[in-house]
């Protein structure tokens, strides 16, 4: 049996701020296989930006397990953590995150010039031209980041997500800044690249593209309401 890139075990998280307790994630278990493509939908506030920031070592649960390929999180230090975040997870945000001073080549590289293990000129570039393609921006490489749209500054961070080649994609709200026809883009990139054996996890408020995954998992007050997988009719038949 090949162990999960993901397992979430019972997972509790509770902010404390001044003045109050704010329970956003209670008793929370799931598991992401490799290949699988996952959605999280819930209504704001429901605990979906606060699960993944967790599945993606960004910060830790209360209570509850979460081992990263067989690794429990709570072993690891901040640096080990960092690590595995840089090699092993792809991030994708609502805001692109690219620096407009670098070139889209040079945003793409980046992860893979930051990495551990140094990575040649040569290998960087065949890696930057293969993700390029991917995304379909080879033609705007030598652009900065200001001179293009939403959608093609989104498809840039895709790229850099996927050039160090992660196990996993951790996606929130990935249209959040877009118009409809370039959300409707980028999903279908990401639903490709799925098809191409790529492991996504998009949270989404949007149930229209919640419903593009082929597993749903559905929010409520920091719980899990329900799930579907693709060939089921509804989480409450
Ligand atoms: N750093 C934080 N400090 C205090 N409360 C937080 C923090 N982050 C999130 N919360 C609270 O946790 C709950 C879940 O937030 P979040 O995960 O961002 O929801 P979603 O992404 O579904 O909109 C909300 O009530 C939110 O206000
Ligand atoms: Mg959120």
């Amino acid at each position: 049996m090949t162990i999960p890139i993901i397992k979430v075990q019972q997972v509790d998280k509770i902010f404390s701020t001044e003045d109050m307790l704010t329970h956003a994630l209670q008793g929370i278990s799931l598991e992401i296989k490799h290949g699988e493509y996952i959605s999280i939908s819930g209504p704001s506030g429901c605990g979906k930006s606060t699960l993944l920031s967790i599945i993606g070592l960004l910060d830790f649960a209360t209570t509850g397990k979460l081992y990263f390929e067989g690794t429990d999180a709570s072993q690891l230090s901040l640096e080990q953590a960092a690590a595995i975040r840089n090699k092993k997870i792809g991030f994708i945000f609502q805001q692109f995150n690219l620096i407009d001073e670098l070139t889209v080549y040079d945003n793409i590289a980046l992860p893979l010039r930051y990495a551990t293990q140094p990575v040649s000129d040569q290998k960087i570039k065949q890696k930057v031209d293969y993700c390029l393609d991917v995304v379909g921006m080879t033609a705007r490489a030598k652009h900065n980041p200001m001179q293009l749209s939403g959608g093609q500054q989104q498809r840039v961070a895709i790229a850099r997500a996927l050039v160090a080649e992660p196990s996993i994609l951790l996606v929130d709200e990935p249209t959040g800044n877009l118009d409809s026809k370039n959300s409707d883009q980028i999903m279908a990139t990401l639903e490709a690249l799925n098809n191409q054996g790529t492991t996504l996890c998009v949270v989404t408020h949007d149930i229209r593209y919640a419903e593009m995954a082929k597993r749903k998992i559905y929010l409520l007050d920091g719980q899990i309401l329900g799930q579907t997988h693709f060939d089921q009719q509804s989480v409450f038949s």
